[in-house]
């Protein structure tokens, strides 16, 4: 037998009908730039989440460059953000001349400790940008009391985590601008590269709505350096065909990452979700020691397995100048020696928990 990750062609197969249509529509109107499908994805991702809007656009990447654009974030600005996450998350702001400020992380979560924050904050801190990994959002509390204190603003990441809840409300009203990924193998995935940004305030709308196309307020009239960071028209209608299952899948997908917990937990150390939060599971991660021999076990019984992250953000190659070492933030360091992501989908089946759980022992 073999299992898949994230079993992307079984879940085609299961919306085909209308994923096939939607797209079929596209095709017959040829409307593939700003077509009425982004539009009307935009006005049921508010629905689904109660924000006062949602701006889809080309990737996960280009949503936080949109955000931090929209906050006017400047070069020599820094944004305080977490040691373990994608490379996109400091990479958007080193992009924007801005300097990421990294902060480790909690062992219990992977997230970024916000009891660390003040202590990274100096006179051109702009905002912080928390990374919701995994799916499970961060200390927002904690995090936005930092910010009003500092006068700071909040971007979260939400790449992994669209349709996660804090105080069961959507993340996007935890922060000012909230930004996400529909990578395909993320929880809410299209067939291609897109995005979307999310926020309550009216003028950062306005402002990255135009930043999407250019800058461009008026046809062939640019008000701001600007982007063409459009979602395509196809991927619109792709996920308006996913999104009413959506619930459901992130319903198996908690469920999946239960009987996960249920069963390894006396053996490995399994990831938590703190109290008053929901996790989307975009990954379900363990901390094994020695990973290298689990993975070979595991691929020899027909196991699929990634690693999230191998190595942090303060040790990246990209980011040398900044000055960070081995030591400068030892949890970070540690999870990225030990974390390991099992397969994680809504459609995983009860022998294949099974087969995957039987590695372990
Ligand atoms: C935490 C995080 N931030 C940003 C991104 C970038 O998203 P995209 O791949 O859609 O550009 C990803 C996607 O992998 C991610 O996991």
């Amino acid at each position: 037998m073999k299992i898949d990750f994230a079993n992307l062609q079984h879940q085609y197969q299961l919306y085909k009908t209308e994923i096939d249509a939607n797209i079929q529509k596209v095709l017959d109107n040829s409307n593939y730039i700003m077509g009425d499908e982004i539009r009307e994805l935009e006005g049921e991702l508010e629905k689904f989440t109660n924000a006062n809007h949602a701006i889809t656009c080309s990737s996960g990447t280009d949503a936080l460059l949109l955000a931090m654009m929209a906050l006017d974030i400047q070069p020599g600005d820094e944004v305080i953000t977490t040691a373990f996450s994608f490379i996109a998350t400091a990479e958007t702001i080193a992009l924007l001349k801005a300097v990421p400020v990294f902060v480790d992380i909690e062992e219990s979560t992977f997230n970024i400790d916000a009891s660390k924050i003040e202590a990274a904050v100096t006179s051109k801190t702009k905002a912080i940008m928390p990374v919701s990994l995994y799916g499970q959002p961060a200390d927002m509390d904690e995090i936005s009391a930092i910010a009003n204190k500092h006068n700071l603003r909040v971007i979260i990441d939400g790449a992994q985590s669209f349709g996660a809840t804090y105080k069961n409300q959507a993340e996007v009203h935890y922060c000012d601008i909230y930004t996400t990924s529909f990578f395909p193998s993320k929880p809410l995935g299209c067939y291609g590269d897109g995005g979307a940004v999310l926020t309550n305030n009216d003028e950062y709308a306005e402002k990255i709505k135009t930043l999407r196309v250019h800058g461009q307020n008026k046809r062939y009239h640019h008000k701001y350096i600007g982007l063409g960071a459009r979602l395509d028209t196809i991927q619109a209608a792709v996920l308006l065909a996913k999104l009413p299952h959506y619930v459901g899948e992130i319903k198996a997908r908690q469920a999946v990452a239960q009987k996960y917990s249920n069963n390894l937990e006396s053996i490995v150390t399994t990831p938590s979700v703190k109290k008053g939060r929901t996790s989307t599971w975009a990954q379900y991660t363990v901390r094994v020691d020695n990973r290298g021999r689990v993975q070979e076990k595991f691929n020899k019984g027909g196991v699929p397995t990634a690693v999230h992250y191998p190595l942090s953000l303060h040790l990246q190659e990209c980011f040398k100048s900044l000055k960070y070492v081995v030591g400068s933030f030892p949890i970070a360091e540690s999870a990225a020696e030990e974390v390991l992501s099992l397969p994680m989908n809504p459609f995983l089946t009860k022998v294949e928990m099974e087969t995957i759980i039987q590695l372990f022992n």
